[in-house]
């Protein structure tokens, strides 16, 4: 069950005849199927069983990842198919994102693609199980996990949660994953919540950052948080808040969110090839000042562009958009290529 890239070509492009959401809900379906049943045909579409153990094994915040490449938030909200990631090439995913009650996101259509510059548009609203729910998940995944393999946990706050609450929000979002996480995510760059992008400030990010702090701080693992922010901060923007999160026990960012945008289905982000220059800058910014560890998502669609990240600075690498262009073999072929 080999796919060569001209196989994988024509079914995308046949794929891609049919509603963005729909194919990514169907992929989800197939995935688990597939990895259930028989979790070496993951392995040969993959293509993982062909290349030799990543070269590069990193240790980022005292953690010891089984590769440098992840998936992004958003491609599994609710850890549903968390242990079938490694046989699929990734060394690392971030669930969610999660709110602590579930929500169903924006009305659909809220997902399309722009194949001619690799770059998709969402506009989804954190539909999610919620963080109950998606603990129960992830905790079914766990026991399947091989050594080495992390899970984040993308935290968001609920939509019509009100300005005072929004603290305790992120707080209860991470409170059933304290047994599960490798990491959390600190979500605050969303273009698709109201309200969500103006959190990106010292003054407003301190008592959510205390929060999470306070229920990771209670539970007997050590686990790291980060904040993951938006490509459009201005430089004066990302130094304040690096200076800060140094001061406030943030252990990393995560570079960046989608960059946002309009389209005919209304108003969301891009993510992919037009987000990716955003992304990179970002990151030499970012490193420019401050030794924190960086994971750059936002464009990655080979082992060079990973590769020119890791060189810039970034610890780890997560990718979203050019898994649904390049296909199955592209995460395998990324993370077995890198240095
Ligand atoms: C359909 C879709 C849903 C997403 N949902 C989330 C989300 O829930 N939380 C989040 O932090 N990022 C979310 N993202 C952003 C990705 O995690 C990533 O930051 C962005 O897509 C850039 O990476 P890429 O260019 O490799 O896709 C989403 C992206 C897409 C395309």
């Amino acid at each position: 069950m080999e796919l060569n890239s001209k196989v994988w070509s024509i079914f995308r492009d046949l794929m891609f005849h049919f509603d963005a959401e729909h194919v990514h809900h169907s992929s989800v379906l197939a995935i688990k199927a597939l990895g259930n049943a028989a979790p070496f045909l993951l392995e040969r579409l993959s293509g993982v069983l062909e290349y030799e153990p990543p070269l590069l094994r990193p240790e980022v915040f005292g953690l010891k990842f089984s590769s440098a490449l992840g998936l992004a938030a958003g491609f599994d909200k609710n850890a549903e198919l968390v242990s079938m990631l490694p046989h699929l090439g990734f060394g690392f995913c971030e669930i969610g994102t999660v709110t602590p009650l579930p929500q169903p996101g924006n009305p659909r259509p809220r997902l399309s693609r722009d194949p001619q510059t690799q770059s998709l548009f969402n506009r989804m609203g954190f539909n999610n199980d919620g963080s109950i729910k998606v603990a129960q998940n992830l905790e079914q995944h766990k026991k399947n996990l091989p050594p080495y393999f992390r899970v984040g946990v993308n935290i968001g706050k609920n939509k019509d949660t009100e300005a005072s609450q929004i603290a305790t929000d992120y707080a209860l979002a991470a409170e059933p994953f304290l047994d599960l996480a490798d990491f959390f995510v600190i979500n605050v760059s969303s273009p698709n919540t109201p309200g969500l992008r103006s959190l990106q400030a010292a003054q407003s990010l301190a008592p959510i950052i205390d929060a999470v702090l306070s229920k990771v701080n209670k539970s007997s693992r050590k686990i790291s948080v980060l904040v993951k922010l938006a490509p459009e901060l201005h430089e004066s923007e990302l130094m304040e808040l690096v200076y800060f999160f140094e001061q406030s026990g943030v252990a990393g960012l995560v570079l960046t969110n989608t960059l946002g945008g309009e389209t005919s289905i209304g108003t969301g982000g891009w993510s992919g090839g037009l987000v990716r220059s955003h992304s990179a800058k970002a990151l030499s910014f970012a490193r420019s000042m401050t030794k924190i560890p960086i994971i750059s998502v936002g464009g990655i669609d080979s082992a060079e562009v990973g590769q020119e990240r890791l060189n810039a600075g970034a610890n780890l690498l997560e990718i979203y958009s050019s898994w649904v262009f390049g296909g199955p073999r592209l995460p395998a072929h990324i993370a077995m290529n890198l240095r």
